[in-house]
């Protein structure tokens, strides 16, 4: 297929209103956790992403019927007839593990191919194993071959470390289990909540997601239902980034301002006013921005990790200079270097990332090394003098539903060029 690029002169204010797409990182695990009802489901507000498709592919592959349209996603559900997800559909998306704990629940013995590591740095998945094992799984893993079997049984969980995707595993696995599952130290991310309120609609046992202590009591069956996704707070965070950096005002509608606290926080820090109303955020920017003086990246509630490489963007041109730390993932600044490239002074070291602001950059062509990386580009190019051309558009189109046509609607002069 032919390479695209989105071509973005810069300098021009966003103004406008728009509507946020479904979360990505929502719908993923609901579309797993469809593996576990008898019945159909619909999804709506599902965005129209690479990744949604690759998932609705598994869904397809283990005997489901898929079909969307207008941001509806329909399931028909008639069982699931197959226990095995080949490598290739494993390998097409990272959050393809959450069908690791649904399938192995339903089916007793699954057989799957670990996602592997990503943009990110290593992707280790033992917190989800060793809890699918205290959950009286057996497990055998050789080269990248996970073979499961056993019937699932409620226990006590500690999590070392409130990890989103292993707290979604779990709680997929320990619906349909024998008794009560209690995971301690869970991840309280608002796509938590979200996928517990999709079970409980599905007529699962669930109390405290969205608190450290998630609670399950497993139920004979489940089934379907109709299901409105969350809003993508990544997706608002980077139009209001956007906003802020290439100057104007915006109003944010359908979003949950509670779930963006953190990242409003650091937009009034640098001169943003923002105002929040019920289901919509305002965001008025004159420039130039100040810098925050300190960014540092913290489970929920604190600064997200898909929110940094945003924040940097907004960043390069602001007064003064933000310190970062990215403390989640190892390898998360590698849209670092094409921000220099555009001319930002920005110095790394390990986890530590500090920007100097400065008075201009540079359009030139650029890459999405990630899918946030690439929103970083986006929001970059919209401050540079001239033209920026980004490249890579596979990972921007991961999460992304239509960039280029929100941008649009709000005054930036964008194209997609293919
Ligand atoms: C993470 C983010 C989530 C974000 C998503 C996509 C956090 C806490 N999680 O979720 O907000 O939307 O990436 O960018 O911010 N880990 C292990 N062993 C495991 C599982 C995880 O060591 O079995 C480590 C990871 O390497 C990472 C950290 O725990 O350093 C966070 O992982 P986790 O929350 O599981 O990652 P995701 O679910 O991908």
């Amino acid at each position: 297929m032919a390479e695209s690029k989105l071509v973005i002169e810069g300098g021009h204010p966003l103004q406008g209103e728009i509507r946020i797409q479904g979360a990505k990182n929502s719908v993923l695990p609901l579309l797993s956790a469809v593996v576990l009802c008898d019945e159909d489901v619909v999804l709506e507000r599902c965005p129209a992403l690479s990744d949604v498709y690759a998932a609705s592919r598994i869904l397809t592959h283990l005997g489901c019927r898929c079909s969307f349209r207008d941001g509806k996603m329909e399931i028909r559900n008639g069982g699931i007839s197959r226990s095995e997800i080949p490598e290739a559909m494993m390998h097409e998306m990272r959050s393809s593990i959450t069908f690791l704990g649904p399938l192995l629940s339903r089916t007793g013995s699954c057989t799957l191919y670990l996602p592997g590591g990503c943009e990110l740095g290593p992707r280790p998945i033992d917190m989800h194993l060793h809890a699918l094992r205290q959950m009286g799984a057996e497990i055998h893993e050789t080269h990248g071959m996970l073979r499961l079997q056993g019937r699932l049984r409620g226990t006590d969980l500690y999590l070392p470390f409130p990890s989103v995707g292993a707290t979604e595993n779990i709680m997929l696995a320990a619906v349909l289990a024998q008794g009560q599952t209690r995971i301690h130290n869970a991840a309280r991310e608002p796509e938590i909540r979200d996928l517990a309120e999709f079970l409980a609609a599905c007529g699962a046992k669930i109390s405290g997601a969205g608190t450290d202590t998630v609670i399950i009591d497993g139920v004979e069956r489940l089934h379907g239902c109709v299901y409105r996704v969350m809003p993508d707070r990544i997706v608002a965070a980077t139009y209001l980034s956007a906003a802020a950096a290439a100057g104007g005002s915006v109003c944010i509608q359908d979003c949950c301002p509670e779930d963006l606290t953190a990242v409003t926080e650091v937009l009034r820090q640098m001169g943003c006013r923002v105002y929040c109303h019920e289901s919509r955020i305002y965001l008025q920017s004159s420039l130039p921005l100040h810098a925050a003086p300190y960014i540092r990246t913290m489970p929920h509630p604190g600064f997200p990790t898909d929110a940094q490489a945003l924040l940097m963007a907004a960043h390069c041109k602001a007064r003064g200079s933000c310190m970062f730390e990215e403390t989640i993932f190892d390898s998360r600044y590698r849209h670092v270097d094409d921000l220099i490239r555009m001319g930002a002074d920005i110095r790394l070291s390990g986890r530590a990332a500090v920007v100097h602001g400065v008075q201009k950059l540079s359009g030139t062509t650029v890459h999405a090394t990630d899918l946030r990386g690439g929103a970083a580009m986006l929001i970059a190019g919209l401050t540079a003098d001239g033209i920026t051309e980004l490249t890579e558009l596979s990972h921007l189109d991961r999460g992304y539903e239509d960039p280029e046509g929100v941008l649009r609607s709000l005054g930036a002069k964008i194209e997609r060029i293919t």
